[in-house]
């Protein structure tokens, strides 16, 4: 039974944007706010600014009661807590204990955790592993798509190793990492919770065979394993001394925050992921102890319900207006997408309206070349964030990021604004929505808070439609057949009978 609230939420007028400013003067000041990552005066901040959404007091006024309705309260509280908010698996979801928050004992075994691997990265760096230059890091979704994000985001200039992520099983990732690395200098982390993933493990299999053809004589002496099963890692044969172990509670797609990021804290040094982890703590509290539309990823959470289910938009695009978050939306891509692509509640019925839509998005202003024709013209409603910083990320000419704002920020205005002609080719309808997260700067800190305010709105929009989203069951089935054809003896329909023999592998 869909709940009452959305009914009267259905029943509300819908103004457009330009409505909405001109009937408040303090719109801006209701919903765009300055989110402080620290008391001190140089501290930096993160500006998030909903106004260019259809929200508006009634609206918002209706969310805060299907929040209340939803029990928002109590399953943050359980989240918190450390209860089990992932019933389907018998599991609490511990990535703010990563952090710092969280119930008692996830906080201190992710402390011990932590103190552990800040010990192997700082003696890697000093030299306990020979000389290190290389780190090629295989794994894949949740134990790749992180480091790699948050690397690329954040170790662009000074790495202290030269860390290259691998997650294809297609053998053409592989090599490409193995061209930019001397074997005599690489180590190798395999990153998987379940140390059971037929990419990761092939891929490992293979670097431990490239290490030894080339002249490496005990390959395995140079791993490192970040799992959750820590067991399995040392039948595979990684000494138990390079295993760095993390809880079972915490998921693939939140566990950046765990040894899967040791990648990042051997190119960053352990003081900037230590940085890192202490900007999403600072969400992780405004998240646990603001009520309301005051905070920041139910706010995000009340929009998308908005253009989800009020009007029906299947997909929500992200623009990171700076490279060094170019892979930002991927990322996004599988924290929501798997999180919150569900059919079913919490209590095994079925959904009562549409879940997550298709995350999609790319890089400013490249993207404005490519697919922005279809945002100002296309008969697609889209709701937009982007997300930018204030201090560039290189030394060129200032130029280069006065530009790139500027285009970021007017992408913004004419989806809002759009233009009338009379020729119905040249007019843009407007009244596009869009959010923009403006970083103070890119840094190890707002990093953190921007994605733990991602992982909070995500599980925002979970409670709101009343869904787990830390369960993934949808990804097994195939995986399943892919091993029943590895088998062989199994048969399939004509036409993948058909691919098979094409292939040559049935
Ligand atoms: O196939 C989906 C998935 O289970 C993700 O949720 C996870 O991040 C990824 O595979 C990798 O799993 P693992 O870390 O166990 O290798």
């Amino acid at each position: 039974m869909r709940n009452a609230v959305w009914e009267k939420l259905e029943r509300l007028e819908k103004p457009t944007l330009a409505r909405l400013f001109a009937a408040d003067p303090d719109r801006l000041a209701a919903f765009a706010t300055r989110f402080e990552l620290g008391e001190e005066e140089n501290s930096s901040a993160i500006r998030f600014d909903w106004s260019k959404t259809h929200l508006d007091a009634a609206h918002v006024a209706l969310f805060e009661e299907l929040a209340g309705a939803m029990d928002f309260s109590g399953r943050r509280a359980a989240l918190f807590a450390g209860e089990i908010v992932n019933p389907t698996e018998g599991r609490a979801a511990a990535h703010t204990a990563q952090r710092g928050i969280g119930e008692d004992e996830s906080v201190a075994l992710a402390a011990e955790y932590h103190h552990r691997m800040a010990a192997i990265v700082e003696a890697i760096h000093r030299g306990a592993m020979g000389d290190v230059k290389h780190l090629i890091h295989v794994g894949i979704g949740g134990s790749a798509l992180g480091p790699a994000l948050a690397i690329d985001a954040l170790a662009r200039d000074g790495a202290m190793v030269d860390v290259h992520v691998v997650s294809n099983i297609d053998g053409s990732a592989l090599e490409r990492a193995f061209a930019a690395c001397d074997p005599e200098t690489t180590m190798l982390a395999v990153a998987s919770k379940t140390f059971t993933t037929i990419e990761t493990m092939t891929n490992a299999e293979s670097a431990i065979e490239w290490l030894r053809e080339n002249g490496v004589d005990d390959p395995y002496g140079r791993v490192v394993a970040l799992t959750a099963s820590p067991e399995k890692a040392m039948e595979w044969g990684v000494d138990e001394t390079r295993i760095l172990p993390f809880s079972e509670s915490v998921g693939g797609r939140y566990s950046l925050w765990s040894s899967i990021g040791f990648p990042v804290a051997m190119a960053l040094g352990w003081p900037d992921f230590a940085e890192f982890l202490a900007g999403a703590a600072a969400m992780d509290v405004h998240f646990r102890d603001t009520d309301g539309m005051a905070n920041l990823p139910l706010r995000a959470a009340f929009a998308d319900q908005y253009y989800t289910r009020l009007r029906g938009c299947q997909t929500r695009a992200v623009f990171a207006y700076d490279e060094r978050l170019a892979l930002l939306p991927d990322y996004l891509q599988q924290l929501e997408m798997e999180s919150n692509g569900k059919s079913v509640k919490l209590d095994g019925s079925p959904v009562d309206g549409p879940t997550a839509p298709i995350t999609w998005g790319g890089v400013g202003t490249d993207a404005q070349h490519a697919v922005f024709q279809l945002l100002h013209q296309g008969t697609n409603l889209v709701p937009v964030d982007f997300i930018a910083a204030i201090v560039p990320g290189h030394d060129l000419d200032p130029a280069h990021h006065r530009i790139l704002l500027s285009n970021c920020f007017a992408q913004g205005a004419a989806l809002m604004a759009g233009k009338a002609s009379e020729d119905p080719a040249r007019a843009y309808p407007g009244d596009r929505p869009s959010a923009t997260i403006l970083l103070d700067e890119v840094s190890p800190a707002t990093f953190g808070a921007l994605i733990a305010f991602h992982e909070h709105r995500t599980f925002a929009n979970a409670v709101l439609m009343g869904i787990n989203p830390f369960d993934q069951f949808g990804v097994e089935l195939g995986k399943e057949i892919a091993k029943q054809i590895e088998k062989g003896g199994a048969s399939f329909d004509p036409s993948t009978e058909a691919l098979l023999a094409l292939a040559g592998i049935s």
